[in-house]
């Protein structure tokens, strides 16, 4: 029999005003997310320099190493037997005098990417592998593009650029393309050249359609030797404001032939990655959290602010809700052990 005050008490709050018996066990708090984070989501990007013995840790962004192409498949290995699915590869070349103000050694038949796909291919065959496509690591002053005397970009000649280091990497065997470079109108010249060469139906490609410009990336390019000699990024990447031009960007992407869309940073732009969801809701979506976001977690977790195990969980969580189906991610190693499937 119920006592006439606990029946009073029930009634006083109304039904819908309780929430917490949803989630007060661990299963029924994992059934409140939409979609669970799963290995396969994981893309894990790799430095590869022209050292072919190379491991050497990069002390702005913690637990990662640029390795040579001996170097890098016991490594690759160790992380394939964990459940790795998908990795990005950056070329980094260290040698004196390779750099020059086209890039020739972006798709250099003997450099470190073309390498890399072949020798990561031929060891880990079911690993899907992807190219950052730019131009910044190879150039003699460090911009994503081709320049006039004068500084600014000569557009169509970057393109034709680009488009021709995609293709070689596609040629190489590469499964996917990713142009991080940000300059107009690459996506449709890629897919043409890939289209050219037969390769169309076998390579995907993912555009970084929205890249910002901002503080993030200092991490990356300490990895990659990568930092523009004179100058910024600015007048190729996308103003951190410009939340119109992001969603611009998206829409140019997908109909100059894109597969798959990538949204960078990712933290601080939520709103452009839920944008992205809806825009392009048929389409594969990447959140990149980058070296400079990666480096911040850690330096928190270091002083004691954040778990690091904790934040890693809410930040990656927070790209899902957002909406991404894929993330590239430096923690990629650590969710492989933390994740069951
Ligand atoms: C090359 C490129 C950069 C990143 C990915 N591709 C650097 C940049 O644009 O300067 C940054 C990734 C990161 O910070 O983790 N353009
Ligand atoms: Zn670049």
């Amino acid at each position: 029999m119920v006592h006439k005050a606990e029946y009073i008490k029930s009634q006083e709050s109304s039904i819908s005003s309780i929430l917490q018996g949803g989630y007060n066990h661990q299963l029924s708090r994992e059934w409140q997310q939409e979609r669970q984070l799963t290995k396969n989501m994981f893309i894990f990007p790799l430095f590869i320099s022209d050292d072919p013995n190379e491991e050497t840790e990069i002390p702005s962004l913690p637990n990662i190493k640029r390795f040579g192409i001996n170097t890098v498949v016991p490594y690759v290995e160790s992380l394939v037997k964990k459940g790795l699915r998908a990795v990005i590869l950056f070329g980094v070349p260290l040698k004196e005098g390779v750099k020059d103000e086209v890039g020739t050694a972006a798709d250099d038949p003997e450099g470190p990417v073309i390498q890399a796909i072949k020798i990561l291919k031929k060891n880990f065959p079911n690993l899907f592998i992807m190219c950052d496509v730019c131009l910044c690591e190879y150039t003699s002053h460090g911009h994503c593009g081709i320049l006039n005397e004068d500084g600014s970009l000569k557009r169509e000649l970057s393109v034709q650029r680009i488009a021709a280091v995609a293709v070689n990497y596609a040629k190489a065997g590469a499964d996917s393309v990713a142009p991080s470079d940000m300059m107009d109108g690459r996506i449709k010249d890629i897919k043409l050249g890939l289209m050219n060469c037969g390769l169309e139906n076998k390579v995907l490609v993912m555009a970084y359609s929205a890249k910002f410009s901002g503080n993030l990336y200092g991490p990356f390019r300490d990895a990659a030797g990568s930092a523009p000699s004179h100058g910024d990024r600015k007048a190729y990447q996308l103003p951190p404001g410009g939340s119109g031009l992001a969603r611009r960007a998206l829409i140019r992407d997908m109909e100059e032939g894109s597969d798959a869309i990538i949204i960078k940073p990712s933290t601080f732009y939520l709103d452009i990655i839920n944008d992205a969801s809806k825009l392009c809701k048929d389409y594969p979506i990447c959140a990149y959290h980058v070296s400079g976001e990666y480096a911040m977690l850690h330096a928190a977790a270091e002083k004691g602010i954040v778990d690091l195990k904790g934040i890693a969980y809410e930040s990656h969580q927070g790209f899902l809700r957002a909406g991404a189906r894929l993330i590239i991610s430096y923690f990629t190693p650590e969710f492989l052990d933390w994740l069951e499937v």
